[in-house]
């Protein structure tokens, strides 16, 4: 199964899709967690792109091309029998880089382009898990971390969320509401992936 998480930053994300990998692996599953921007030289330089504000476009096709070696390595794991769960994937680009398009031209047309430059690449999650938080509390709760990113200012995160929820209703995400304790959350995934799981087994 390949498992995506997604959602804005402060939803938990990294921390519920480890949970979800030691769950599986504690139901006999062999599972691979893996996430985007990757750690490889093409995740590093995504990272600059973010760092340095490059333009809207030039952050897509960085993403892009992190994430066309990325299928590859996931497409590996998910044949030799591997649950795939990673952190972020296509709709992280559907959702950030829509945002930020849509100082250059209308949120469909962006999309669109997006989707276009994916539609090749193609590779289909099974199940996409949408975290969603108030931006306001997610920004609190990354408050912590050392280095900020660019991108985490709270008028933004609320236009990627509303993409994010519009992304849900069409490619059908499992939406959880992500304001709750770790537990609660946690709880609420359990019991998606378990339906999800005894789906695949009728
Ligand atoms: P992270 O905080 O989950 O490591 O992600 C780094 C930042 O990159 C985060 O603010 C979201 C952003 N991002 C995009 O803008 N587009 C993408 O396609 C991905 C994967 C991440």
């Amino acid at each position: 199964m390949f498992i995506v998480v997604e959602g804005i930053d402060g939803t938990g994300k990294s921390t519920l899709a480890r949970m979800l990998g030691n769950y599986l692996r504690d139901r006999g599953c062999r599972v691979f967690l893996t996430e985007e921007p990757t750690d490889s030289w093409l995740g590093k330089a995504v990272r600059q792109g973010i760092e340095e504000e490059k333009n809207p476009f030039t952050q897509a096709f960085l993403f892009f091309a992190d994430r066309a070696e990325h299928v590859n390595l996931i497409k590996k794991h998910l044949e030799i029998g591997e649950d795939v769960i990673c952190d972020r994937y296509v709709y992280s680009t559907y959702a950030y880089q829509g945002a930020q398009l849509e100082t250059q031209m209308s949120l469909p047309r962006a999309l669109s382009w997006l989707e276009k430059l994916y539609e090749p690449i193609g590779l289909k999650p099974d199940m996409v898990f949408l975290l969603t938080v108030e931006p306001e509390r997610g920004l609190r709760r990354i408050g912590s971390r050392e280095k900020k990113e660019k991108f985490e200012r709270e008028e933004f995160l609320k236009r990627v969320q509303e993409i994010y929820l519009l992304l849900a209703k069409k490619y059908d995400f499992a939406v959880v509401d992500s304001n709750r304790s770790l537990n609660e959350v946690y709880g609420e995934i359990v019991k998606l992936i378990d339906k999800q799981l005894e789906e695949k087994e009728k």
